[in-house]
Order: structure tokens, then sequence, then C-alpha cells
């Protein structure tokens, strides 16, 4: 088993360093030079002009959300669902919608059981995984593969990197299709991922904070479901608790939580207008005295109010949500590991979860 880990001391930590190569794999011939645009030959016969809903579950729904957005932005009507919640929210399904399940494993019941439903109601189903032959992928009408390579740690890394690029690369197909400077900012995000693991500070901050009564995420826009993983990361290998929130909702409730013992964590990429209203959320929790730790590009001001800064490439918002993740990824590694849990394998949690 060790000679696996490659000389990691987790598989956890193994699988977090092999996101750029995973998502070297994840673009490797989807994305054609000369006419400047994606090309999915998973998706060859897919051609769909209706509304998307997503379904999923874990991290897979966080990576769910963050395609709902990238999908909106390029024109296309489109939500994610909880799958477990998919039935009692009772949406409208026509055989003008395309039901996307996001499932690492292609095995998660509450997501079959959704999809399911789903091409009973008439709508076309895609399966975007990373398991060849899942379940998922034999029973949906198309399937996107991720491509990550096995994933072996319980908590998903690369997985969730490599959907949130397969993801990005539906949005260019299903609607509106990239400018070259997107390609390029596409093709990059690899090699900016190995300078996020060669340059990063997590393993200090993970050193200053490990004795948090409890951590807190917040972002807006593609850092919103950063921040909710971000914490679910720390929740599932740390055992602590820890919570993300939209950094507009701290004000309407979670603010009465933080405390100088409660380390709040925020995304901030870029100086425009999303930008400068998280600074305003975190001037909220440094004024209560709460530690800020930001992620950050350093294109806005948002150090002057942070204790700690973990810098990332200035890539705009769609790829500093990838860059940011990692990061997260780290802190969380790194947390866990100075308690001694049990990183790979964290109690009462599966890999794959096969009953509803
Ligand atoms: C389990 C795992 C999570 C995962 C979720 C969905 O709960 O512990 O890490 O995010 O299932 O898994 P899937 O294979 O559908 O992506």
């Amino acid at each position: 088993e060790d000679a696996e880990k490659s000389g990691y001391d987790h598989y956890m930590l193994k699988e977090i360093h092999e996101q750029p190569k995973a998502l070297r794999q994840c673009l490797r011939g989807r994305i054609d030079d000369l006419d400047g645009a994606v090309d999915l030959e998973d998706l060859a016969d897919l051609d769909h002009e209706g509304p998307v809903q997503f379904v999923a579950c874990g991290t897979s729904y966080h990576a769910a959300l963050f395609g709902a957005e990238r999908l909106r932005e390029a024109g296309v009507r489109a939500q994610a669902f909880l799958a477990s919640e998919y039935a009692s929210d009772r949406v409208p399904i026509d055989d003008e919608t395309l039901v996307v399940g996001v499932t690492q494993s292609g095995e998660t019941a509450d997501t079959l059981r959704a999809l399911r439903e789903a091409a009973r109601a008439g709508a076309t189903t895609l399966a975007v995984t990373n398991t060849v032959a899942s379940s998922a992928a034999r029973e949906c009408d198309h399937t996107l593969y991720i491509r990550a390579g096995p994933e072996i740690g319980v908590a998903a890394t690369k997985t969730f990197a490599s959907q949130q690029l397969a993801l990005a690369l539906l949005a260019f197909t299903l609607g509106d299709g990239p400018t070259r400077e997107e390609l390029e900012a596409l093709r990059d995000i690899p090699g900016q991922v190995r300078t996020v693991l060669e340059t990063t500070d997590a393993r200090a901050v993970a050193e200053e904070y490990v004795d948090a009564d409890a951590y807190f995420f917040i972002g807006r826009g593609y850092h919103y479901p950063v921040a909710l993983e971000g914490a679910l990361k720390m929740k599932e290998i740390t055992y602590r608790h820890a919570e993300g929130f939209a950094a507009g909702e701290l004000k309407h409730g979670p603010l009465a939580l933080v405390t100088e013992d409660t380390p709040v964590f925020a995304v901030v990429t870029g100086d425009g207008e999303t930008a400068r209203k998280t600074i305003g959320n975190v001037k909220e929790v440094e004024a209560r005295d709460a530690p800020v730790v930001a992620i950050t590009d350093g294109e806005s001001d948002v150090t002057r109010y942070a204790d700690h800064v973990l810098e990332i490439p200035a890539v705009g918002d769609l790829g500093g949500s990838v860059l940011a993740n990692v990061q997260l990824q780290l802190v969380a590694y790194w947390v866990a590991n100075l308690l001694g849990r049990s990183i790979d394998k964290p109690r009462n949690l599966a890999k794959s979860v096969t009953v509803e």
C-alpha cells in the first residue's frame, strides 16, 4: 500500500498532488486549436437546447452548483439540485430537459434514483463521471468522463477539480462557445494548480488554527460552492465544526457564531463588484475579531484585512475557484494530519454510498 502512495503519507495528499495531471487528462483532445472551440467527442450525438438540471450529492453537488452557474453564464437555463431532495422538490421535467448526474463513482444511490426518475419523466440524461461502465454511465443516454484517474481517499479531491473543468467544457458545448482567451485560460489551469502546490502556505495556516472552535468559509459566485466544499472537506477529515456560507448571508445569522476563535476563510479573486462585496463581509468579521484567512490572487485590497494570505495566481473567477479550492483541500489535510485523524478513511463515511 505504501508503494501505491508514491512516498506520500496519505492517498489524499497524493491525490491532491495529482491534480495537475488529472486536469491535463480532462482537457486532452478536447480543445480544438484550429477552430478555437471545445470538442467533446463523448457528446458528439448530444444536441440539446432546453433547460439543464444537475443532480448530485456531497462534493459532486458542489461541482454541480459551480457547473450550473457556468452554464447560466454561457446562456443556458440551468439549476443544481441535491439528488436526495430532487423528488420532493417536484422539479418540472419534460422531454426538453437534460438532467445531468454529477457522480464521481457513478454508483451513488440518491443520484441514480434521481436520474432514473428523470428518464421516466421523459428527460434526456447525461452522466458526468469518473468511472467507466459505472451504473450511471451505463444507464444514462450520454456520458462525459472527467478522466481524473482512480481516487482512493474517501474525501474527494482531484475528482472535484476534474468535475469543475469538465463542467466548464460542457458549458462551452451547450452554451456560448469560448473565446480564444477563455480557451487559453482553461489550458493554463493545470500548470497554475502546480504553482499553488509548490508555493502554498496551507500547512502554516493549519498549524496556526488547529485548535480553533470552528472554521467558516465564505465566497460569492463561483466561490460560493468552493466555500461549501472547503467546509465539507474540513468536516469530513478533521471531525471539527466547519460551515460554508454565501458571503452575503453571514450577516443574516451566522455572524452570531463568529468570535476570535473562529477563523474565517474568504475566497476573493479580481477586484470587481463580487470581490468588493465579499471584502465588505470580510470587514464585518474582522470587526468581531475573527482571524481572517484570505485565499486570493492579490488583485484587491482584501489582504489588508487578512491575518493570513493563501496566494493563488490571478486568472479570473472561474480558474480562481479551482485554485482556491486546492488551497482549502490542503488546509483541511494539514489540520487533520496535526490532529492525527484517519485521513483516508474518516469515521462513519464511505467512498460511495449505495443506499438512499
Ligand atoms: C460519498 C462520499 C463523498 C462524495 C459523495 C458523492 O458521500 O463520501 O465524498 O462526494 O458520496 O459521491 P459521487 O461518487 O456520487 O460523486
